[in-house]
């Protein structure tokens, strides 16, 4: 199965948009120097019980009828196996973060790919939530709001045509001007 990372970050952000996020945020921080990749995602959704949280690290257990997607277990075990982890810190009624950490140089790190492709299907998928996203390579920074391009008060009727043109631009320059994808 291909398992890019940014497919890990559209499955941890499905995660947030089920448990009712109005806000997301997603970081990135690729660092070369200090040979590590962390990707984190924030929301602001209902959060998970103790137990809840035991069993969504689970890879025996889920809510649904099936795995939806990658899932929590495939991404802590492949951020373990490139020499880094996963961590999750929620509050019921708050929100939860899900942060995955890896030896960027890693022999089994899988590649990021398509952060481009993530942010588009998020934003447009869902064009009433918050999506904010920073990403960080080396000294380089991009960052992006969906309520620049979407505002709240547009988010609920029809989109303009020239929108998705604009976001993807967008992000597509501001990923090769850090010299990532
Ligand atoms: N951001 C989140 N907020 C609240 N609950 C979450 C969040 N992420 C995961 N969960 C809980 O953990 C479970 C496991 O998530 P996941 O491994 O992605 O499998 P699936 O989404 O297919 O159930 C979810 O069903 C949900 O109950
Ligand atoms: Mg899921």
């Amino acid at each position: 199965m291909m398992e890019d990372l940014s497919l890990h970050v559209l499955d941890i952000a499905e995660n947030s948009i089920a448990a009712g996020a109005t806000l997301i945020i997603v970081t990135i921080n690729e660092s070369r120097k200090r040979n590590l990749l962390t990707l984190r995602v924030a929301d602001n959704g209902r959060g998970m019980s103790r137990a809840e949280l035991r069993r969504a690290r689970d890879p025996f257990f889920t809510t649904k009828e099936k795995r939806t997607g990658l899932g929590l277990p495939l991404l802590a075990q492949t951020a373990e196996q490139c020499g880094g982890g996963l961590t999750i810190t929620t509050r019921p009624g708050k929100g939860t973060r899900v942060e995955a950490r890896f030896f960027y140089r890693h022999i089994d790190r899988p590649p990021l790919t398509n952060m481009r492709g993530t942010m588009m299907a998020l934003v447009f998928g869902h064009p009433e939530i918050d999506f904010r996203y920073r990403h960080r390579r080396d000294g380089r920074i991009f960052a992006f709001a969906s309520r620049r391009f979407i505002p709240a008060r547009l988010a609920a009727g029809g989109l303009a045509p020239e929108t998705i043109g604009r976001v993807r631009r967008h992000l597509g320059a501001g990923l090769r001007r850090i010299g990532t994808t």
